[in-house]
């Protein structure tokens, strides 16, 4: 377990660069990131190379026992270039380009600027690709970041017509998947077809999930060039990409699949704001649901959440590439940061499967967009909290590893699915629907019972877990329903959420009954679905402790084919029901289907968080996963191997029994034990 730094060798006079290595030596750090914005230094004119600076930079931090991880620079273009170039530049839906001023400002698809990226990338490559004092490599600084996933430049176009001949071959099979017979959309040749724009309300989904898979590819592509281009050039190097924890413009497990390993760029106090509109139980007001102890600290769950996707890209430990250290500058507020946070922080990452971590940033910097945040160093240079916290992080090292060095392996995972998370956002039904909500509500019932979960692909090896939830399996297919057939039969516990099998793969309604491709895995009907207005609500009843009262928001009745009940909808007034129910005199709400050695739960509405608490320590009891009782809101705790891991996220002493034993917590304060 390592620690480092991010730096800008470019933003401060040489003078002080040794001042900064002996403090970073103090501090224990032994990773130094560099460059990733750098490229007009590095090329100041078209083909005119100045490194120089860079090699006395590395020279003078790896001198200090610091490992060198160098960023491609072609996050920011410089303006020689995309003033020779302005077809280069990323256009938005309504046509406009971006300006030069910002980073980001480029389309992945453009030859031109790819031509000009691998010339910068080759030069890099060659100049330090084989120097020993770089360890690694970061591609580009995260794809996608400030809203750029997506451009509509001709270069697109282009590319997005290539793209959907090689996918669909002829025009006909295009139109068919699109329902394209629809309000007259047919395409008689692909040079009618376009990225769907602003200037188009009311899209096509199918056009519109097919446009958002194709601009993901595009960046998986880009990249791809890197990636080659880095392996030629710096053999033995690793190759990585700084992630964005919960983003969802791209489909990060691809862009994760050629990296060695993922890291990802972790700042708890952004996180809440930027997700908590989403997060929370629907109708909730989110300003008034954020704990108190939210705005210093960060919703823990939130962030536990972020870990674990980021921790699910590739099934295996990562990487902090940018560690929040201080107050950010992006946020709505930037609240301070008290001492002891950054440490919290940290060892949360840990737990989470962090094996290395690297702050963001040094110092804080002088000039320009982000004057206002935070670094280890305030802007006079003097340390600043997470300085302080680092120090005390270096006298419990040896925690740390063994922390790092214990097994991770949760028995519950949850599917994560980019295609139908971009589905559901094109037609939510309910504009309030939110794939990842409804994912949440499942993962903060795991995370307040002290269970460890997963987030993975549904092509992931599954049959590691005891418990595997599917909260949304929205679009489908026979191949989903064979893997998740093939989990479950081997023994595994297949818990089905509402909205399954509702669609195809080309994002349109099955015309088989619902829940269309998992309909004989989950052994069900659903013979009606609706959606609920609020203080509309059905009740349902059960067997299961603690899992009865109403069903609301949206509610699915189960007609059983070969599952039995668990639970079932009591239908005093059945007229308020939508649909027909003719025949279903108690329909019901959990039903259970044997499928060999293991079983598939379908359960037909959206629970709230003490309905999904309820059914999921039902079924941990049942499968012998260790759980604790609710455990206090901003607590969370970890076993790792034989390791147990506290954490008190909020401002009041806190207390957890785990087993036999309580333990109080101080306030943002934690507890290691083996
Ligand atoms: C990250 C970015 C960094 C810096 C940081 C500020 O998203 O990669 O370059 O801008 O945010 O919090
Ligand atoms: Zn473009």
């Amino acid at each position: 377990m390592k620690f480092g730094v991010c730096y800008y060798p470019e933003h401060w006079p040489e003078e002080r660069w040794a001042e900064d290595a002996r403090l970073m030596n103090e501090l224990g750090l032994k990773i130094i990131r560099m460059a990733e914005f750098a490229w007009a230094k590095m090329e100041p004119k078209p083909g005119v190379y100045d490194w120089e600076w860079l090699d006395r930079a590395i020279d003078l931090f790896a001198n200090a026992s610091m490992e060198v991880v160098l960023g491609t620079p072609t996050c920011t273009p410089p303006a020689w270039l995309t003033r020779q170039h302005p077809e280069i530049l990323r256009v938005d839906g309504n046509g406009r380009s971006r300006n030069h001023g910002t980073r980001r400002h480029y389309c992945p698809n453009s030859p031109v600027y790819r031509k000009y990226s691998r010339q910068i990338i080759t030069q890099m490559g060659l100049r330090y690709g084989q120097d020993e004092r770089i360890v690694g490599w970061q591609t580009d600084n995260e794809f996608g970041g400030g809203k750029t996933a997506r451009c509509y430049c001709d270069d697109c176009a282009r590319e997005f017509r290539v793209w959907l001949e090689a996918k669909y071959g002829t025009l006909d099979a295009l139109n068919a998947a699109w329902g394209t017979m629809f309000w007259s959309q047919t395409y008689t040749d692909w040079s009618q077809i376009n990225p769907p724009g602003d200037d188009i309300n009311y899209k096509n989904p199918s056009h519109l999930l097919d446009f958002y898979r194709f601009s993901s590819d595009s960046y998986v592509s880009y990249q791809q060039e890197q990636v080659e281009l880095l392996r030629q050039l710096s053999p033995g190097r690793f190759i990585t990409h700084n992630f964005m924890g919960l983003y969802l413009d791209l489909d990060q497990f691809n862009l994760a699949a050629p990296l060695d390993f993922i890291t990802w760029d972790n700042y708890p106090t952004g996180n809440p704001d930027r997700w908590r509109q989403i997060l929370y139980p629907p109708g909730a007001d989110a300003t008034r649901n954020d704990p108190v102890y939210a705005y210093d600290v960060g919703e823990p769950i939130v962030q536990s959440m972020a870990h674990a996707l980021m921790r699910g890209l590739k099934q295996r430990p990562f990487w902090i590439m940018e560690q929040q250290c201080g107050h950010i500058n992006w946020g709505s507020l930037n609240p301070g940061i008290r001492p002891g946070t950054p440490r919290l922080w940290i060892w949360h990452a840990v737990a989470e499967g962090a094996d290395h971590i690297i702050y963001f940033r040094w110092r804080a910097t002088l000039m320009a967009q982000e004057q206002y945040h935070s670094g280890l160093l305030g802007h006079d240079g003097r340390p600043d909290v997470g300085f302080r916290d680092q120090k005390k992080l270096l006298t419990e090292m040896e925690q740390l590893k063994q922390l790092t060095s214990a097994p991770l392996d949760a028995s519950v995972a949850i599917i994560f699915n980019y295609d139908d998370l971009w589905t559901l956002q094109m037609l939510p039904h309910r504009q309030d629907f939110h794939y990842l909500r409804h994912l949440y509500a499942y993962y903060h019932a795991c995370l307040r019972l002290g269970i460890g979960v997963d987030l993975v692909p549904d092509t992931a090896d599954l049959s590691r877990y005891k418990l595997l939830i599917a909260p949304t399996a929205h679009l489908a297919d026979a191949a989903l329903a064979q893997r998740l057939h093939n989990y479950a039969s081997g023994g595994g516990t297949l818990l089905l959420g509402i909205r399954s099998g509702f669609k195809t793969p080309s994002n349109r309604v099955t015309d088989q009954p619902l829940p269309g491709a998992l309909r004989k895995l989950a052994g069900v009907t659903v013979t009606s679905w609706q959606s609920l207005p609020p203080g509309q609500a059905v009740p349902f009843r059960s067997e299961i402790a603690g899992f009865a009262g109403e069903a609301t928001y949206w509610v699915e009745t189960l007609g059983l084919e070969t599952a039995v009940p668990l639970a079932s909808y009591e239908l005093e007034r059945p007229d308020r029901f939508a649909a027909n129910l003719s025949g279903l005199e108690q329909p019901t709400a959990l039903a259970e289907n044997r499928v060999d050695r293991g079983r598939v739960l379908t359960l037909g509405f959206y629970p709230t968080p003490a309905q999904a608490r309820a059914l999921l320590q039902h079924l941990a009891s049942q499968l012998a996963i260790p759980s604790l009782p609710d455990l206090p809101a901003g607590v969370l705790t970890y076993q790792r191997g034989d390791v147990r891991l506290l954490l008190n996220f909020t401002d009041a002493p806190q207390t957890v029994t785990v087993g036999t034993t309580s333990h109080t917590l101080p306030p943002r304060d934690l507890l290691f034990y083996r």
